[in-house]
């Protein structure tokens, strides 16, 4: 069998049997299937799709394309997966928040996809980050601080790795089985038993529609139960960028700002991703877990493990003391209200207008750069005034086609329906 046939067989709409898939997820690991190979074969799925069978087959095999990691000790560790928006920092307030109260979580995170941004550069704006911890080491940190946010290793679900990083720049990420495969492979392979999944929809998320992002989060909830991990998904608005700030180092500044106290939909939907997870992990009533997650950031202690978890993976904490410590580039582009009224906003423009100006990847492997920022002053559905400010670029580069683009994702209508943060929670009962 070689990745010749099996790529021939999807492309004619094929569905593929437990061996081709499990052929091709192991030529993928070991490096026999080429990038080309692989591009192909995803461009082959995003357009004939895969039944739900060959989903949950392909996210067996890649979770079996490395070692699987067991846990550290006895206990309940909890994951948290965004399938990718825009301005999402969710995962770095509601790590700390959860290691604060107990919860353990494991959390393997991915790099910036398409338009998204990706947990792991972030991380890299503490200088020094070490995202690829051995498997030993995550499992101890784990253990010892109580998170460990790490990437995966050529030994953790390396066919994920490598058709992740292939996806990213092929245009071969808004499919639903690659999408269920990717984030339920690395959950497989690691220990958590509770995991949230964080499935958004709208312009900026990969799902367009509310239909499609249930559809993706039912498959996700299925795979997981099938292996017997406790699961939801709630199905979030990503129309608009979830924080006020898109870029590594802003972002993460952003982090801190929530950590310290302040309140916008980033604070708020982590803090329901928080309470989802403490009511899953230890059974407890809404109520006190939302009065837990809120007392974790007012005590400051979800902060403090924050600076902990960055100081064990060998980053530099000064950001905590100083966001300065985050710089951001120096050259400023205003983009002001068109005319007067509602404003609406556009995540993804934004998100590709950021990846331009370097603050993404255009290709594999690139570096990206942390400085490049795109800070919002108003907000999707405020009342804005002609000429008023409404967000600034920082680049280091001018490019007037990223500011045309950023600029395109703004508009000013007579009046603004906001959607609901959470559309919908899906569990298993909902199968
Ligand atoms: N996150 C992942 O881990 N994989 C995807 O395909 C999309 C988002």
């Amino acid at each position: 069998m070689t990745a010749y046939d099996i790529i021939q067989a999807k492309k004619r709409g094929k569905a593929l049997s437990k061996e081709q898939i499990s052929a091709f997820a192991r030529m993928v690991a070991e490096d026999s299937a080429s990038d080309a190979q692989i591009a192909a074969f995803c461009m082959a799925v995003c357009l004939r799709g895969m039944t739900d069978e060959e989903t949950f087959l392909l996210t067996q095999a890649m979770a079996d394309s490395g070692e699987r990691l067991s846990p550290p000790a006895a206990g309940v560790f909890a994951d948290k997966h965004s399938t990718g928006g825009v301005s999402d920092s969710t995962t770095l307030v509601l790590v700390p928040v959860l290691a604060s109260l107990g919860v353990k979580c494991a959390k393997y995170s991915g790099r910036g996809l398409g338009h998204t941004g990706g947990t792991l550069d972030k991380l890299e704006s503490f200088k020094g980050f070490n995202v690829n911890l051995t498997a030993e080491q995550f499992s101890s940190h784990v253990e010892r601080i109580g998170a460990a946010i790490a990437g995966q290793t050529k030994s953790t679900v390396p066919a994920d790795k490598r058709m992740y990083a292939v996806r990213d720049v092929t245009a071969t990420v808004d499919s639903i089985p690659l999408i269920a495969s990717s984030v339920m492979s690395k959950k497989l392979a690691s220990f958590a038993q509770v995991i949230l999944l964080d499935v958004k929809y709208g312009d900026g998320a990969f799902m367009k529609t509310a239909r499609a992002a249930e559809k993706l989060a039912r498959l996700m909830v299925a795979v997981g139960t099938a292996s017997g991990r406790q699961v939801e998904a709630a199905v979030t608005d990503m129309s608009a960028p979830l924080g006020d700030n898109i870029g590594c180092n802003a972002e993460v500044r952003e982090v801190i700002e929530v950590l310290r106290g302040k309140k916008n939909n980033l604070a708020r939907l982590s803090l329901l991703h928080c309470e989802r997870i403490l009511r899953m992990a230890q059974g407890m009533e809404e109520k006190r877990a939302k009065a837990l997650a809120e007392e974790a950031i007012a005590s400051g202690a979800a902060l403090e493990k924050l600076r902990r978890i960055v100081s064990a993976q060998g980053g530099d904490t000064a950001a905590f003391d100083d966001l300065e410590a985050l710089p951001l580039a120096s050259g400023k582009f205003v983009v002001r209200a068109p005319k007067s009224g509602k404003l609406h906003i556009y995540a993804q423009a934004l998100g590709r207008a950021c990846a331009q100006l370097g603050g993404g990847r255009q290709r594999e492997g690139e570096e990206i750069d942390h400085t490049v920022a795109i800070l919002l002053k108003r907000r999707a559905g405020d009342a804005v005034a002609k000429g008023e400010e409404i967000a600034e670029i920082r680049y280091r580069e001018r490019r007037q086609e990223a500011f045309d683009l950023a600029q395109s994702a703004f508009e000013v209508k007579p009046s603004y329906r906001a959607r609901p943060l959470v559309h919908c929670i899906l569990g298993k009962e909902d199968l």
